[in-house]
C-alpha cells in the first residue's frame, strides 16, 4: 500500500520543504512546460531547477499554465559554475527569475564546488584549446563565492541558500567561513551511492541533504535492481516508489524527474519501508559496487566517499 500525502521538512531557516520535488534536468523544451504543469496539478509544490538547465522560461510557464499560486511552491535555482564571480553571479539570479516569472526563489545553490573561466565565445562550459573545461582553480569558492550568495540572501532574493555536491572536507571548510549556513546540500543518491558519512554529518549540522539521480538517473540498472523488485513486489508498489521512499526514509528530500505523466504522478507515491527493507537497500552498494551516475568532467577529486 502506498499512500500519496507529501510530507515535508525543515529548513535550518525555519521555512518547510516538501519532501518529494520534481526534477527538470534533461527535460527537452516543448516537454517540461506540460511536465511542470502537469506536476503542479497532481500536487507537487517543489520544483528543482537550474540556470544550467536552459529550460527555466518553460518551467516558467508550466507554473503559470497550472494556475497554483506563486507562493504556494517551493523552487530551487541554481548557479552556474561559470557564473561565480562579482559581475555574474546576481546578474544569474537575475535572469532565472525573470526566465521562472518569480521575484525571489525559496532556496538558491552553488551548483558545483568549481569554477569555470567564461569567455567570450562561451560563457557556460568554456573550455581550453586542448577540449578540456577551463576550470579556475585559483578561486576559493568557500571563501570568494559564498559571500556573493550571502549577499543575494540578504537582499531577500532567495529565502535560504545552500550548495550542491559538497563533499564533507569541502562542508568542514565551509562552516568554519560562512556566516549564513547553507540550508541545504543537495547530492547525488540512491541505493548505489548512499553516501552513509556524507548524509550523516550534514544531518548533525542541521544541514538538509537533498537525493538527485534518485532513480539512478537516465538508463540506470538501479531500477530493475532484483533486491529493489523483490520490495516493490513484497509491498504491491512500482521500483520508483521504493527508491523514492528509500530518501524520504532517511530524512532526505527526494528530486525524481520526469516527463511522462503516468510517472510524474506515480512518483508522489511514498510506502513506508520496513527495518529489513531499509538495511537490504543501505547494503546494495557492497554487493552490486559503489556506482555514481553524474559526474561531469570537471578533471578534479571534490573528496567524496567513492574517491570522486
Ligand atoms: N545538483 C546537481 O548537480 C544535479 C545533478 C543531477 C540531477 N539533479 C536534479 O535531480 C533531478 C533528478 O535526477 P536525474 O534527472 O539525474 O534522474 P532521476 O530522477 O534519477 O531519473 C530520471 C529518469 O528516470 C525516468 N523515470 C522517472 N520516473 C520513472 C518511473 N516511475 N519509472 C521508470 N522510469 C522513470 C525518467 O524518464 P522520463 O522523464 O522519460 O519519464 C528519466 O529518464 C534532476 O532532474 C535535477 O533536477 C541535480
Amino acid at each position: 500500500m502506498s499512500t500519496t500525502t507529501i510530507p515535508s521538512f525543515k529548513l535550518n531557516t525555519g521555512a518547510d520543504i516538501p519532501a518529494i520535488g520534481l526534477g527538470t534536468w534533461q527535460s527537452k523544451p516543448g516537454e517540461v512546460r506540460e511536465a511542470v504543469k502537469v506536476a503542479l496539478e497532481t500536487g507537487y509544490r517543489h520544483l528543482d531547477c537550474a540556470w544550467a538547465y536552459k529550460n527555466e522560461a518553460e518551467v516558467g510557464q508550466g507554473i503559470k499554465d497550472s494556475g497554483v499560486p506563486r507562493s504556494e511552491i517551493f523552487i530551487t535555482t541554481k548557479i552556474f559554475v561559470s557564473n561565480y564571480y562579482p559581475d555574474r553571479l546576481e546578474k544569474s539570479l537575475d535572469e532565472s527569475l525573470s526566465l521562472l516569472g518569480v521575484d525571489y526563489v525559496d532556496l538558491l545553490l552553488l551548483h558545483w564546488p568549481i569554477a569555470l573561466r567564461p569567455n567570450a565565445a562561451d560563457d557556460f562550459i568554456p573550455l581550453k584549446p586542448d577540449g578540456t573545461r577551463d576550470t579556475n582553480l585559483d578561486l576559493d569558492i568557500n571563501r570568494e563565492v559564498y559571500p556573493l550568495l550571502e549577499a543575494v540572501y540578504k537582499k531577500g532574493k532567495a529565502r535560504a541558500i545552500g550548495v550542491s555536491n559538497w563533499s564533507v572536507p569541502k562542508l568542514e571548510d565551509l562552516l568554519t567561513v560562512c556566516k549564513v549556513k547553507p540550508a541545504v546540500n543537495q547530492v547525488e543518491l540512491h541505493p548505489y551511492l548512499p553516501q552513509p558519512k556524507l548524509v550523516a554529518f550534514c544531518q548533525s549540522n542541521d544541514i538538509l541533504v537533498q537525493a538527485y539521480s534518485p532513480l539512478g538517473s537516465s538508463g540506470s540498472p538501479v531500477r530493475e535492481d532484483e533486491e529493489v523488485v523483490k520490495i516493490a513486489k513484497k509491498h504491491g508498489v512500482d521500483a520508483g516508489t521504493v527508491l523514492i521512499s528509500f530518501a524520504v526514509k532517511r530524512d532526505i528530500v527526494v528530486l525524481p524527474k520526469s516527463v511522462t505523466a503516468s510517472r510524474i504522478k506515480a512518483n508522489l507515491a511514498l510506502v513506508d519501508l520496513d527495518a529489513e527493507d531499509m538495511k537490504t537497500l543501505l547494503g546494495l552498494s557492497d554487493v552490486r559496487g559503489v556506482t555514481r551516475y553524474t559526474k561531469g568532467a570537471w578533471g578534479v577529486k571534490f573528496g567524496f566517499e567513492d574517491g570522486f
